[in-house]
């Protein structure tokens, strides 16, 4: 059935809570599990963690409540519920402009972030295949890999990279899931995901925490993590703190508007923002709990990049009592936080072009994943066979990255904050301040630090990050 351009999305969450969930299941993925603890580990610990929090609930949390609100007073996709909340503000319908950047954005980021879960996915086989040789030898709570050298270990990964049809095959089931998923629509599809897939990953991910402090070095993990050091807290520290703030709670995307269009009742939307922005920093700093306290004991490198999690567990895992067990646990896990953050990326540009288009779901679904999954597959040919191309040499600060980083890095330091910057803009100066009151449901207290922050520190903090983010030479 084709839906007139404009109208009022049909579907819908069946409760609150299944909206919580969701948008929990959205915000938590590879940015918790994989991406923070490199971030924390490569920038000194404590003083970026601090930092970070600051970031979340000054800038993250107005402007996930902001992106909320556009959705829920919208009920339609990104591009369409921005062009009504303008109308209802009498101010310019081109504001939807920034609905439209965010789509493009979640489109391109879920063409790489599914090359990456299939790398998840890939050690999932792994860790599955020895936990189920240590199964059938009799001796189920081994170490993990146990024949192996720590160069061996680390030499899965460069294996993997060299290899572009195992790489394609990962990326192909993923994206296949996520599509499928998201073509089942909202609640037979991604409310129902997010209902079996987020209680798992929570008691999987306390599991494997409680195992890390018992087996690995809880105390000197507490203390990387958390004592600041504030020298080590440089400008561009802060700027990807900033950055990873955006990311981690799937801001600038238009996936929370997206998922706000399908609240139904009026209740709450402030607490309802908190607790998303509460859940999605607990769980990275339960990752970082969960992770170093096993690099660490170890002796293992915190600040090793974006490998800690590829070579630095597995061979951690080697070592500890019972990790081949754990080991493929904690990939199963990453892997369940990949899939419902996947599925709200697809879920941006579907519900645009069922929305703008009057495309079926089936159809924009189809359409968008496929085209992800084609723009994924030159990410994941970037590593081998297309190694040496640079697709934005001229421009200074990507000339250096290779297909995967630069679709990263361009949408990371120039379409998120993009999207943020006009969000926070079109909050603080141009809603009409009494729908936004009524829909969000504040107290008068809240609100005005609500509209502070949102009309004055968000846009002022997310310029910043673009601009040195694009030049990173102000930084010095
Ligand atoms: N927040 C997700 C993560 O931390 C990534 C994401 C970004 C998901 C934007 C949806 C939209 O992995």
């Amino acid at each position: 059935m084709a839906v007139a351009p404009g109208t009022t999305s049909k579907e819908g969450w069946s409760s609150r809570s299944a909206f919580i969930l969701a948008a929990i299941g959205a915000a938590v993925g590879l940015g918790n599990i994989w991406r923070f603890p490199t971030l924390a580990g490569e920038n000194g610990g404590g003083a970026f963690v601090l930092f970070y929090i600051g970031c979340v609930f000054l800038l993250g949390l107005p402007l996930v409540l902001s992106e909320i609100f556009i959705g829920r007073a919208g009920q339609t996709d990104a591009v369409g519920s921005i062009r009504k909340v303008a109308r209802e503000s009498r101010s310019s319908e081109k504001w939807s402009i920034f609905g439209g950047i965010g789509a493009l954005a979640a489109f391109l980021i879920v063409s790489f972030y599914s090359v990456v879960a299939g790398w998840v996915l890939y050690y999932v086989g792994v860790m599955g295949a020895d936990l189920l040789q240590a199964i059938v030898a009799g001796d189920p709570f081994r170490g993990a890999l146990m024949g192996e050298s720590q160069e061996a270990i680390q030499g899965r990964m460069g294996d993997l990279f060299a290899n572009p049809m195992l790489l394609l095959g990962m990326h192909l089931v993923f994206m296949g899931a996520t599509l499928f998923i998201v073509a089942r629509g909202v609640s037979g599809g991604i409310e129902k995901a997010a209902t079996i897939l987020m209680p798992a990953f929570f008691v999987l991910l306390i599991g494997i925490t409680i195992y890390g402090a018992v087996v690995g070095d809880i105390g000197e993990a507490a203390a990387f993590l958390f004592t600041p050091d504030w020298s080590l807290l440089t400008p561009q520290a802060m700027n990807e703190a900033l950055g990873q703030a955006l990311f981690s709670l799937s801001l600038g995307v238009a996936g929370l508007i997206t998922y706000g269009s399908y609240i139904r009742e009026n209740s709450g939307l402030g607490s309802t923002a908190l607790t998303i922005a509460v859940a999605d920093t607990s769980v990275a700093l339960l990752s970082g709990l969960m992770i170093f306290p096993i690099v660490l004991a170890v002796g293992l490198d915190p600040a090793a990049g974006p490998t800690l999690v590829f070579q630095s567990l597995p061979f951690a895992f080697q070592t500890m009592p019972g990790g081949a067990l754990i080991g493929f646990l904690f990939f199963v896990l990453i892997l369940v936080a990949a899939v419902t953050s996947s599925i709200s990326l697809l879920e941006v540009p579907t519900a645009w072009g069922i929305g703008e288009l009057g495309w079926k779901r089936t159809t924009s679904s189809l359409i968008f994943g496929g085209g992800a999954f084609l723009i994924g597959i030159a990410c994941l040919l970037g590593y081998n066979v297309w190694a040496d191309v640079r697709p934005l040499s001229f421009w200074s600060i990507f000339a250096e990255t290779d297909i995967l980083d630069t679709i990263d890095g361009f949408t990371g330091k120039v379409m998120l904050p993009v999207g943020a910057l006009l969000t926070a803009l079109f909050i603080g100066w141009k809603a009409d301040k009494n729908l936004l009151k009524v829909t969000t449901g504040l107290s008068s207290g809240s609100f005005a630090i609500f509209r502070f922050l949102i009309a004055w520190l968000c846009p002022l903090a997310v310029a910043i990050i673009l601009v040195t983010g694009l030049f990173p030479g102000v930084l010095g």
